[in-house]
């Protein structure tokens, strides 16, 4: 183990952090945070989480504080969170123990627009913190760097472990892909110029808070009776969906990226209790992507998180045309007409590039 300087320091570190969507979904997890199959993401560009740390090393210190404030403002529920996190941490960062802690974050998007911030914020903490650590004790290899930061995000929120990388992420162990694990993601590169800059609409069809946190909805997966299946469906489905984002084949590819979606709604509707998250506006955007896509032709295709509302995806090419399908026939389905456009992004930065 590295040897902890004996001398006081000060400093800062900030990181900004988009978040993800997934196209394969993590639904189902052991401790600590080992997800129950593979998931594969692709990461965002609009909706980021900037956060900045000033610290005070002090090795004589045994009694470091902590201060949090999100956008500007005192937040004891997240302070308290992030408090637990952060002792979580002091294995795999040792340093963090003789550390006081001031932390700013802000999201680019609406708080309160119903879209997890999880993810960015997860990634945007953890990287900061695994810079604070090359900080005081010096910079690791660059792949050392990206894998603990991907590591201590997961360890935050799972689908936060994609988020470190740029375009497609995949996290999770899958023998048909080399270099795949479950405690961080890495990058996957190997893609048709088709998928680049890939479009995403969020729609909002709710904001409010979901009825079962994700949290929950993981945990009832342990009694599933369609958990198997579900978790062979999501291996094979990784599969698939790697050779058509190589092939540049959107026909398989919005076949499984739909199938994914719709099966995560299926394990919730048939979790013991059940529950439904989406809402009639839910299903009538579905059906209008269908239909408008076997009208047309054109590329676009739906995914689901964990809620109500609907993130339309479709080629960059396609964008001008799919945009006016949005607003003749989808905008009267979402919560004040309000959507986030968003595409696909190149991944975590410093701000300011400091
Ligand atoms: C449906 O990553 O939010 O968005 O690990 O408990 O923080 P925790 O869960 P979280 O779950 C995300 C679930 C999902 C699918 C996905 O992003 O893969």
């Amino acid at each position: 183990m590295q040897e902890i300087p004996n001398k006081a320091l000060t400093g800062s570190v900030a990181w900004t952090c988009p978040s993800n969507i997934a196209l394969i979904k993590y639904w189902g997890k052991r401790e600590v945070q080992i997800p129950k199959n593979p998931s594969l993401s692709m990461t965002l560009r609009e909706a980021r989480t900037s956060t900045g740390i000033r610290f005070s090393y002090d090795p004589a210190s045994d009694a470091p504080k902590l201060r949090f404030r999100f956008e500007g403002r005192e937040s004891p529920v997240f302070e308290k969170r992030i408090k637990t996190y952060i002792k979580g941490m002091e294995s795999l960062v040792p340093v963090l123990k003789f550390c006081s802690l001031e932390i700013d974050s802000e999201n680019t998007f609406p708080h309160s627009a119903g879209i997890a911030s999880s993810a960015s914020a997860l990634g945007a903490l953890a990287l900061c913190l695994v810079q604070l650590e090359a900080h005081i004790l010096g910079q690791p290899d660059p792949e050392r760097f990206w894998q603990k930061a991907s590591c201590m995000a997961r360890l935050g929120s799972g689908s936060a472990s994609r988020s470190i990388f740029p375009g497609f992420s995949l996290w999770g162990r899958s023998d048909s892909w080399e270099g795949s694990s479950d405690e961080f993601a890495i990058p996957v590169q190997n893609y048709h110029d088709t998928f680049k800059n890939l479009r995403d609409y969020i729609l909002i069809v709710e904001s409010g808070e979901k009825p079962v946190s994700s949290s929950a909805g993981h945990k009832l997966m342990d009694s599933n009776r369609f958990a198997g299946p579900r978790f062979d469906q999501a291996h094979s489905n990784l599969i698939l969906l790697l050779s058509a984002l190589k092939e540049g084949d959107w026909e398989s590819f919005i076949s499984i990226v739909e199938e994914e979606a719709l099966s995560l709604h299926a394990m919730m509707m048939t979790s013991q209790p059940g529950y439904i998250l989406m809402q009639p506006g839910t299903l009538s955007i579905l059906h209008k992507i269908r239909s408008f896509r076997k009208e047309t032709n054109h590329r676009l295709c739906f995914t689901l998180d964990a809620g109500a509302n609907v993130h339309l995806l479709c080629a960059d090419a396609d964008a001008e045309v799919v945009e006016a399908f949005i607003r003749s026939d989808i905008l009267r389905y979402c919560e004040n007409g309000r959507v986030i456009v968003d595409r696909m992004g190149q991944g975590p930065y410093k701000p300011g590039g400091q």
